[in-house]
């Protein structure tokens, strides 16, 4: 069979192949717990659910502008002046099939093959996947200093002439840290004088503990003309529990916008004029579910990373954000994947191997379900690792025998 040069370099995304895997799992009844997920379990607000609904009874359901019904972009920038200060105008937003689309054309719309993309490590999986299909060229940099907090000199040693854009997620997928005021000041400062694009993932940015709050990228900027190369991504699916309705958007200047509308409207059409109304009842709708979100997070966390702690050699540091922690478990088993697929094997918990993020020998560990779920796939793993363990573990009335270690 004949495929492109670009599609024999993109991956399965390991994430989704890995939660089929599950769902095999549990279909076929095996008792799974599922630590690898990136949804919230909570429901999606009722204010989402009434405003898709009332549009869904209408019968009228029709294509949708490419960059964005009106609604939906007019609750983003007041979004965007709440959570940031800063007031757009529609020409800078476009609204998307989730962030996901939206990094995409954001990166279609400025790249060209061969050009750089640079992102530090660890960092989301389907980064450099996006950048292979538009036939440019990753760089993933690892901080130096072994941490997961990226300095300014670390992305600028790797900065060349191919280099088009830097992208930063923070909070971060898969390692919760939320990267320092002065990161984030110095690399819009940087990308500005080095004239680069500067995409910043913020979708996790009000999922974050213990009374921190997220730089704002807008702050450093030192120009927020219509020349700017800053493009702020955001979205539903995680702050709103709405990971199905696939909306996200992007804010940018008003001729990015126009060009990624272009490729957008070529590509997919804007996303289904449903799920846009359902995001719009969501941003304008009550609030509370966010902060239930939050603190549901905070307290699972917590309980996470004490349980965690008490893993001989297991190293792990204190997510600021999101729901994901990212542990060091190279002292059990330096090879992820392996590691990943004998505790789905085992003691049927799925995590994710770290080597999808770019750090083998880690472990990103969900907290977004139930704390039950949590605490039970925390005590099968330990007992599966450690050596010292009983013989035996019951899983309900099914009992598993150590034959390993
Ligand atoms: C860092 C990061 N960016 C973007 C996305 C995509 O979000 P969406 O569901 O809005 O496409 C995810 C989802 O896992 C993510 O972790």
């Amino acid at each position: 069979m004949s495929i492109s040069q670009i599609a024999r370099t993109i991956s399965a995304s390991p994430t989704l192949a890995l939660n089929e895997k599950a769902a095999i799992l549990r279909e076929k009844g095996e008792p799974v717990i599922h630590l690898g997920g990136g949804e919230p379990k909570s429901r999606a607000p009722l204010d989402a659910i009434l405003a898709v609904a009332a549009h869904l009874n209408t019968g009228e359901i029709r294509y949708a502008p490419a960059d964005g019904i009106p609604a939906l972009k007019k609750a983003i920038i007041r979004y965007t002046d709440e959570n940031y200060g800063r007031l757009v105008a529609p020409e800078n937003v476009i609204a998307s099939g989730g962030a996901k689309q939206a990094i995409m054309v954001a990166l279609q719309a400025i790249l060209d093959p061969k050009d750089e993309v640079i992102f530090p490590s660890p960092y989301w999986v389907s980064y450099p996947e996006m950048v292979k299909l538009c036939g440019a060229i990753p760089v993933a940099v690892p901080p130096e200093d072994g941490t997961f907090y990226p300095r300014i000199q670390d992305i600028e040693q790797r900065v060349g002439s191919y280099t088009k854009a830097v992208m930063i997620n923070s909070p971060n997928n898969p390692s919760g840290v939320m990267y320092s005021e002065q990161f984030i000041a110095d690399i819009v400062q940087f990308c500005e004088k080095r004239d680069l694009y500067l995409i910043m993932d913020d979708i996790y940015h009000r999922l974050v503990f213990d009374g921190k709050k997220s730089p704002i990228c807008y702050q450093y900027a030192k120009n927020l003309a219509e020349n700017s190369k800053l493009i702020l991504i955001n979205g539903v699916s995680k702050l709103y529990a709405m990971t199905g309705f696939r909306i996200g958007w992007a804010i940018a200047n008003k001729k990015l916008i126009e060009v990624m509308t272009n490729i957008q409207g070529q590509q997919t059409s804007g996303p289904s004029v449903l799920l846009q109304k359902a995001a719009v009842g969501a941003l304008n709708g009550i609030q509370s579910g966010v902060e239930n979100l939050r603190t549901t997070l905070e307290n699972n966390r917590n309980v996470l990373v004490d349980r965690l702690k008490t893993f001989e050699g297991v190293k792990v540091s204190k997510p600021d954000g999101t729901f994901y922690c990212f542990a060091d478990f190279s002292a059990y088993e330096k090879n992820s994947t392996k590691l990943s697929k004998f505790l789905i094997d085992k003691v049927l918990v799925l995590t994710m191997p770290g080597v999808e993020f770019g750090m083998d020998g880690y472990l990103r560990i969900s907290f977004c379900g139930a704390i039950n779920e949590i605490t039970e796939g925390i005590e099968r793993m330990k007992w599966a690792l450690d050596p010292n363990s009983p013989n035996e573990l019951y899983i309900g009335d099914r009992k598993l025998v150590r034959d390993w270690l």
